[in-house]
């Protein structure tokens, strides 16, 4: 939607008012009424290293979702506020994996005593309490530029991995970049009975994949592939890592969407791209490379809804609150789950 005027005045002004006190993080899949007020944007890796290196802003305003929110309140000072400006934006797959199904879970790999030899590597699109977790027993975060460095820690560590809660991301990174093969990945299903696995099934596997994908990134299809090749000749399909396995082995590209951006910028006029992500990105590097031909790999129009919530009115409100002095959204993981989910954090930002 286009900015409205009188919103674009407002956001501009409650910016201005308090000055150095807030620093706006934007993440790439943010609508672009939002992202020109983003002081960085970036992928989920680089937002939470760049909101970890402002302890001048008292207010972190994050445009994302809410484990993004989370992951940034963890790594920043106790004084720092952050905000996220519609409580709403969560993330479907992040709610995919909860507390008590992954200590249920880690019941199951004790009994089929594996939890000596198992490290969690948990996707940064995961909830506090999922960091906390995977900190606690000894594991590390990953987001979708640094997976593969993960996996290689964590083989050091131990013999197996469970990978939190991107299914995708998990079997695409050990098939595609580390050389396993499909069968070494089982899915763990935490709606069924011991996840749907016999004990021999966890003990022979080298990666228990949570039962978990993201919606937006799971609508594209090989179809989807097959059917942009045969349409666009010499197109390079350049697609996120939370696409399927069947996607992603069709691919040319595979990366994060700091990586699609990166890639787009470095292509030869004239080249030819399809990219399979959400739609206010691939709309973005449309728009920024009026000399390539960029379409989405899909026809469908597909956003992330929940990344859609925050829009310019939720922006303005939560600015011009905190430039009256009230703080509005504010999000707070409780101390105990910080200690142990900074730990986790803070081993994917000292991975080589
Ligand atoms: P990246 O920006 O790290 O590629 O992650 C994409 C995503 O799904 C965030 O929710
Ligand atoms: Fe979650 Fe997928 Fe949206 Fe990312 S794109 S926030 S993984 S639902």
């Amino acid at each position: 939607s286009p900015s409205d005027p009188d919103l674009v005045a407002r956001a501009r002004a409650a910016k201005e008012k308090l000055g150095d006190k807030v620093f706006v993080l934007g993440h790439h899949y943010q609508r672009d009424e939002v992202i020109q007020f983003a002081d960085v944007t970036g992928d989920s890796f680089k937002l939470a290293r760049d909101a970890a290196a402002r302890p001048e802003a008292e207010y972190i305003v994050f445009c994302g979702v809410h484990f993004m929110a989370e992951s940034a309140d963890i790594l920043t000072t106790d004084d720092q506020k952050v905000v996220l400006p519609d409580l709403a934006a969560g993330c479907s797959m992040a709610d995919m994996a909860t507390a008590e199904q992954v200590a249920e879970c880690w019941d199951v790999l004790a009994d089929a005593g594996i939890t000596d030899v198992t490290v969690p590597v948990s996707y940064m699109n995961s909830s506090a309490d999922i960091k906390a977790f995977t900190g606690k027993h000894g594991g590390t975060i990953c987001t979708s530029s640094n997976a593969k460095r993960a996996l290689d820690w964590a083989f050091e560590q131990g013999e197996k991995v469970l990978f939190l809660p991107d299914q995708h991301l998990g079997r695409n990174t050990a098939v595609r970049e580390m050389g396993m093969s499909l069968e070494d990945c089982v899915v763990y299903n935490p709606h069924k009975p011991n996840g749907g696995l016999t004990a021999e099934q966890l003990r022979a596997a080298k990666m228990i994949l949570w039962r978990g994908h993201c919606s937006v990134h799971g609508r594209f299809s090989l179809e989807s592939v097959e059917d942009v090749r045969a349409r666009i000749p010499g197109v390079n399909v350049l697609v996120h890592p939370e696409c399927k396995h069947e996607v992603v082995a069709a691919a040319d590209h595979v990366g994060s969407t700091e990586y699609i951006i990166k890639t787009l910028e470095a292509a030869p006029a004239g080249s030819k791209w399809a990219i399979g992500t959400e739609l206010n990105l691939v709309r973005r590097v449309a728009n920024a490379h009026p000399d390539k031909e960029v379409v989405f790999l899909d026809r469908t129009v597909c956003f992330c809804s929940t990344m859609n919530r925050i829009d310019l009115p939720h922006l303005v409100w939560a600015l011009e609150s905190l430039a009256e002095g009230k703080l509005v959204n504010r999000i707070q993981v409780d101390r105990e789950t910080e200690s142990f989910a900074k730990l986790a954090l803070e081993r994917m930002l000292a991975l080589p």
